[in-house]
This record gives C-alpha cells, sequence and structure tokens, in this order.
C-alpha cells in the first residue's frame, strides 16, 4: 500500500470553481482584456479593503511593475529581507537596481526600522518588506521610518493575504502591497497575483503599463512606454472570483489548523507575535511554522516525515546565503535570519488537511523530534 500523502500546502477547491472556469472557457474570451480580469480586480478591492488593485500573472510580476512603475532603476538600491522567498528580490534585479539585504526581527521574522536604518544611504530608493508565512512585520515602524527617509515602501504581502495590523489588512500600509495566488497559497488562481496601492491614477497608469503601455491616438494603436505582459488573462481570474467569495472559510481552516498545532507543540509553536511598537496584529497562518527543541535534528526529521508521506519543510534558506545572491556586495552579517533558518520547519497547513491527517502529523513530529 502506497503512503498517503500529506501535502505541504495544496488549493482547496470546490465544485464552484469548477463551474466557474468551464463557463470561462465556453465563452471563448480567454485574454486579459475579458470582464473577468476586471470584475476580479474590484471585487478584491472592495471585499478586503483596498483602494485600487491591478491583477498580474504572478506575486512576483506584482513586486516588478511597483518597482518598475516607481522609475527604479539601475544605480539605486533597495532594502529587501534577508529572510524571505527569492521572489521578494529577484524584481529587484529585473529593473537593475541593488539589493541591500538586512536582518529580520526574531517575533515577527520580517523587517524592522532598527536594522532597515543603518543600511540607508542616499542612493536608497525603496523598502521591501515580507509578511513572512502570514505573520505581519512592523510595517507601522517601517511606514514611518519610510516617509522620514522619502522612500517608498512596498509590501511583500505574498503570503499574508487576510493578516491584519490595527484592524486594517496587511498590504494597505505601503505606497503599495503585493499578493500571490499561487497553488500552495490560501487564495489560489493557480499562478496570479495582485498589485494594491493607494493611488487610484497611479494604479490605472500601472494597469495600461502591465499590458504593453497599448493607448489609442487618433484611433491608432501607440505604446506611450516600453510596456510588460504581465496582466491577469481570464481562467484565472474567474478562479479567483470563487475563491474571493470563499475566502473567510479559506482563512478561517488555516487559523484552525494554527491554532490545533499549537494547543500540541504548546511553545514551540510560533503562534501570534508579541506586539511591536504597539501594533497589534492577527496573523493569518499561511504556513504554520515550528520551531524545533532540537535544531541539530532538523533535516533527519524532515527525513522521517518524508518518509511518513508528510511534506513539512525547512524554513527559506537566507537569501544572502543562496547561490544566486552569495556574490551580492554584502557586508553586513543577518545572525537573526540564520538562527531562524535553523532552527524552525513549516508543517502542512493545506485548506484540505483532515482531522486524522494532522494528528498523524503532530504524533510524527512529537515521536522523532
Ligand atoms: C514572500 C513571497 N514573495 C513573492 C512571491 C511570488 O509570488 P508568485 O509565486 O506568485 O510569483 C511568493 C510566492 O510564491 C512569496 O512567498
Amino acid at each position: 500500500m502506497p503512503v498517503e500523502r500529506i501535502p505541504l500546502s495544496e488549493p482547496w477547491l470546490t465544485h464552484a470553481e469548477q463551474s466557474a472556469v468551464a463557463e470561462t472557457i465556453a465563452s471563448g474570451w480567454l485574454s486579459t482584456a475579458a470582464p473577468m480580469v476586471d470584475e476580479f480586480e474590484t471585487a478584491f478591492v472592495k471585499q478586503l479593503g483596498f483602494n485600487a488593485s491591478v491583477s498580474t500573472n504572478c506575486g512576483t510580476s506584482a513586486i516588478w511593475m511597483a518597482l518598475a512603475a516607481s522609475g527604479i532603476q539601475t544605480g539605486d538600491e533597495v532594502i529587501v529581507p534577508a529572510l524571505s522567498f527569492v521572489a521578494t528580490v529577484n524584481p529587484v534585479r529585473y529593473v537593475g537596481a541593488t539589493p541591500v539585504f538586512a536582518d529580520v526581527h526574531e517575533e515577527t521574522f520580517g523587517l524592522c526600522p532598527e536594522t532597515v536604518e543603518p543600511l540607508i544611504t542616499p542612493k536608497t530608493k525603496a523598502i521591501i518588506a515580507t509578511h513572512l508565512y502570514g505573520f505581519a512585520c512592523d510595517v507601522v515602524g517601517l511606514r514611518a521610518l519610510a516617509d522620514a527617509h522619502n522612500l517608498i515602501l512596498i509590501e511583500d504581502a505574498a503570503e499574508a493575504l487576510g493578516t491584519k495590523v490595527n484592524g486594517k489588512p496587511v498590504g494597505s500600509f505601503g505606497r503599495f502591497g503585493a499578493f500571490s495566488f499561487n497553488g500552495n497559497k490560501t487564495l489560489t488562481t493557480g499562478s496570479g497575483g495582485m498589485l494594491v496601492g493607494q493611488n487610484a491614477d497611479e494604479m490605472a497608469t500601472i494597469k495600461r503599463l502591465a499590458t504593453q503601455a497599448k493607448i489609442f491616438t487618433n484611433g491608432e494603436l501607440d505604446h506611450f512606454d516600453v510596456g510588460y505582459n504581465t496582466r491577469m488573462s481570464a481562467i484565472p481570474a474567474s478562479l479567483g472570483l470563487v475563491q474571493l467569495a470563499r475566502f473567510p472559510e479559506l482563512l478561517a481552516k488555516r487559523i484552525a489548523i494554527a491554532t490545533t498545532y499549537e494547543q500540541a507543540f504548546e511553545s514551540w509553536f510560533r503562534g501570534c507575535p508579541p506586539p511591536q511598537n504597539g501594533m497589534i496584529q492577527v496573523p493569518s497562518y499561511w504556513l504554520s511554522t515550528l520551531r524545533l527543541p532540537h535544531p541539530e535534528k532538523r533535516l533527519a526529521l524532515l527525513a522521517q516525515l518524508g518518509e511518513a508521506g508528510i511534506e513539512a519543510r525547512p524554513i527559506f534558506k537566507p537569501l544572502p546565503l543562496t547561490q544566486a545572491y552569495a556574490t551580492t556586495n554584502q557586508s553586513n552579517s543577518v545572525p537573526v535570519a540564520e538562527k531562524l533558518w535553523r532552527e524552525h520547519i513549516n508543517l502542512p497547513s493545506s485548506g484540505t488537511l483532515t482531522e486524522e491527517q494532522q494528528i498523524k502529523v503532530i504524533d510524527t513530529i512529537k515521536q522523532n523530534w
């Protein structure tokens, strides 16, 4: 008998998503110009409390569009977290700018003013702050710091749809917020993303920039800039509309999974971080995260879980340690990011996770940690 696989994070789809996609296919209108793409952008903003949005073909493109639209280019520096998924930093290189890695806070797993401020130079143009695994970083402190130095704050909220800070959604604190709807995210469109922003005119320009900067002048097709082709298309948008309507259910399940893990693992589980600078947060627990009592057994434990069909994984390797960024000119060390990396793993957190499966995960970990 093959061992039952318990995935780290798989989509939770119902008949409603299947019907919506089938209807879109039947309509024959599949491009980025189809009406449900606009509909998804409008519904997202309205339901979740943002000002304006542009949907994208993935979360990486959302960050890329924010940087490109801000005019960030060669010679500029962008401060990024040392602990994040690589997609936070790659777009900095796409626009020719230089990423500068800052260490993270031990409680929030994200940037904080104390680690960012010493790295600001006359070349710094922006800060990209990730809300890792659904925990909010100190976005209130970072916003104040960005304003004081006239920097653009971009929130990489790819993993944090549903996380709130002082009652407001993350993604709404910076000039821009980027979300991902990758297949492993709480709300999925297969691949997809959303850029949200404060200024409706600026977002309207980004929407055009993301569709080849296309305009019509005197009835003739023209292009007002060197544009991109990064907007979402119809099938993901129709899937997204259904997932958005189901979002309260999708989010509640991730939080329920985290609560069960917290009861089982007590203080080894990474629950809600304590308030930073008066910032009260409600995390969305995209991936539940466990601190290990014996970090030296981390890789052995992951192998044992793998043999039992349980897909857990190490948390992200600090970016300055990856092959892609090891050569980035970087003199500051990132000890907190390295410590968190060596001590933590992510646990199966899919919306489809059953009670029996979660008990198996908990028991297998407790037998081997
Ligand atoms: C922190 C972070 N930033 C950016 C991305 C990029 O999103 P996507 O995979 O949709 O391009 C992801 C997710 O995959 C992510 O986890």
